[in-house]
């Protein structure tokens, strides 16, 4: 009987107002000193608080990419790179939005290298030549993401999906789909 009563009692006598959050006597946990984000730090490496990724680490909607820009890394990458996407309305629809956005300046409205730029843009490649229908997914996928000799690389423009998808439209543009 006496404990209820001194709890409630007591909880009585000090009324706290309930939406208010408690008292917190030993403050170092909820006001503790943290550096901002983007500040020097004394502790860490070089001197910066935000560190960057240990090497070999993804973002969780990053992908691994282990290629460089070289002839044999493109063939590499031909034969070990299967396209993720298959060849469905939606993905060749995305594949043709982003054509007609980033590839149609150069490589024409039916990939025949003649788009609005040419030739003050010189001579993209016909993607109805015989050489340009052996690329395989792969190698077309290392080229729109590293780039090859004039034509820049789009990883930083389009995501992964994108330079999948795109691949997709361009062989449709050949009537291969
Ligand atoms: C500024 C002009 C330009 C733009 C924009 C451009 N390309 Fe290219 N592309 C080129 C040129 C030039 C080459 C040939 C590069 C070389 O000489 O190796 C090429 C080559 C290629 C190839 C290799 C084809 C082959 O037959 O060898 C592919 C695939 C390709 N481009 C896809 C794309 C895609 C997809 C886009 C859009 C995301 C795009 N390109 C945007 C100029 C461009």
């Amino acid at each position: 009987m006496l404990l209820p009563t001194v709890v409630l009692g007591g909880m009585w006598l000090l009324r706290r107002d309930l939406r208010k959050p408690n008292w917190v006597i030993p403050t170092q946990m909820a006001v503790s000193p943290a550096y901002r984000s983007q500040t020097a730090n004394p502790v860490l490496p070089k001197g910066i608080t935000m560190q960057l990724p240990p090497p070999g680490t993804l973002a969780r909607d990053e992908h691994a990419f282990h290629y460089s820009n070289t002839d044999a890394d493109r063939k590499r990458a031909g034969r070990e790179l299967v396209n993720p996407f298959p060849p469905t309305h939606e993905n060749i629809e995305r594949g043709r939005l982003v054509y007609e956005a980033f590839c149609l300046v150069c490589h024409g409205i039916s990939g025949e290298g003649d788009g609005p730029v040419v030739p003050k843009f010189p001579n993209p490649p016909n993607f109805h030549s015989i050489e340009s229908k052996a690329l395989s997914d792969g190698e077309m996928f290392h080229v729109i993401t590293l780039g090859r000799n004039r034509m820049a690389g789009y990883a930083s423009q389009l995501q992964w999906d994108d330079r999948w998808q795109v691949i997709h439209y361009i062989r449709v543009l050949r009537e291969e789909k």
